[in-house]
């Protein structure tokens, strides 16, 4: 989709996944700036350095210039920028907070055009999962902006919001998962005598692989008997990995993640 559909970006907060998202649509925007407002020195440097203009003194022009607010700092750091929401009482507001509801979102920013996105870092490389839902509020335009955002993103996954927290551990967590499996990966063939830096080619391309096939729709299992041919070396490897609880200690990492997104929204209530 068009960076028109999108319309002009704006961000609250400038961290990692603020400068994902404008990796991924700085080919379509050109030299077009984006507006934002962080916190620190540091944060608006480098959203400045990232052809940004800051908008820390005027947050006014941030509203004023956005089609889309992005709402990308922490979810602990959501009600430090409850004040900027009456600049504007209607922005199409797209929040990244983990486990803040749309109903919060709509309470704490006065807006009734709230889409929640759950992407990960890999949006810099236009390859994220983005899952995502709508406060029931949310007008034609704010669903026609928002999806064409996820679009830029990488994959997007419209879900009920009841799914977020599992889109979260899935999705936004489980890119680390996968970092940690590579490295995982790596260190067995360094052990067994390669570089780190051959072996980590050799799992990233392993990897690579997995994904394309499996995004071409096919079954992990059936995929996983098809490279473990009869006596050979593969099933005495997934036997080990089961040996030593690796699928027990994915679920449990995916599960994990998912109770703390679910706990966040606990949290800030009761404080
Ligand atoms: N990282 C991921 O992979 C990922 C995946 C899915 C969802 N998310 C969600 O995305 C959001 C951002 O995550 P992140 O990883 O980008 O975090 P981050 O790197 O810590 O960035 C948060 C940003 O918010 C800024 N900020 C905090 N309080 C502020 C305030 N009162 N006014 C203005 N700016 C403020 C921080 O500024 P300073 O740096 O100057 O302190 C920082 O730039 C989180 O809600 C997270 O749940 C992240």
């Amino acid at each position: 989709m068009s960076d028109t559909e999108i319309g002009q970006i704006g961000f609250i907060g400038f961290g990692k996944m603020a400068d994902s998202i404008v990796g991924a649509l700085r080919p379509s925007m050109g030299s077009e700036p984006f507006r934002f407002i962080s916190r620190t020195d540091e944060s608006r440097r480098r959203g400045v350095d990232r052809g940004g203009i800051d908008c820390n003194d005027s947050p006014a022009q941030l509203f004023e210039r956005s089609d889309i607010v992005v709402i990308a700092v922490t979810p602990q750091d959501l009600d430090d920028v409850a004040t900027l929401f009456s600049l504007r009482p209607e922005p199409v507001i797209v929040s990244l907070l983990a486990g803040i509801s749309t109903d919060r979102i709509r309470t704490v920013t006065g807006s009734q055009r709230v889409c929640r996105m759950i992407p990960n870092i890999a949006a810099a490389k236009r390859r994220s999962v983005v899952g995502m839902c709508f406060a029931e509020t949310a007008d034609d335009e704010c669903r026609t902006r928002a999806h064409a955002l996820a679009a830029e993103l990488g994959t997007p996954l419209p879900i009920p919001e009841r799914l977020m927290p599992a889109a979260t551990g899935i999705g936004g967590s489980g890119l680390a998962f996968a970092f940690r499996f590579a490295h995982a990966l790596a260190l067995g063939g360094v052990a067994e005598g390669m570089t780190y830096e051959q072996a980590s080619r050799a799992a990233a391309a392993v990897l690579d692989g997995a994904a394309a096939m499996l995004l071409d729709g096919c079954h992990a299992g059936q995929l996983e008997t098809d490279v473990a041919s009869p006596a050979g070396t593969t099933i005495e490897g997934l036997q080990r990995l089961d040996e030593d609880g690796f699928t027990a200690a994915v679920m449990h990492a995916v599960r994990a993640a998912s109770k703390k997104a679910r706990s966040f929204e606990a949290d800030l209530t009761r404080n």
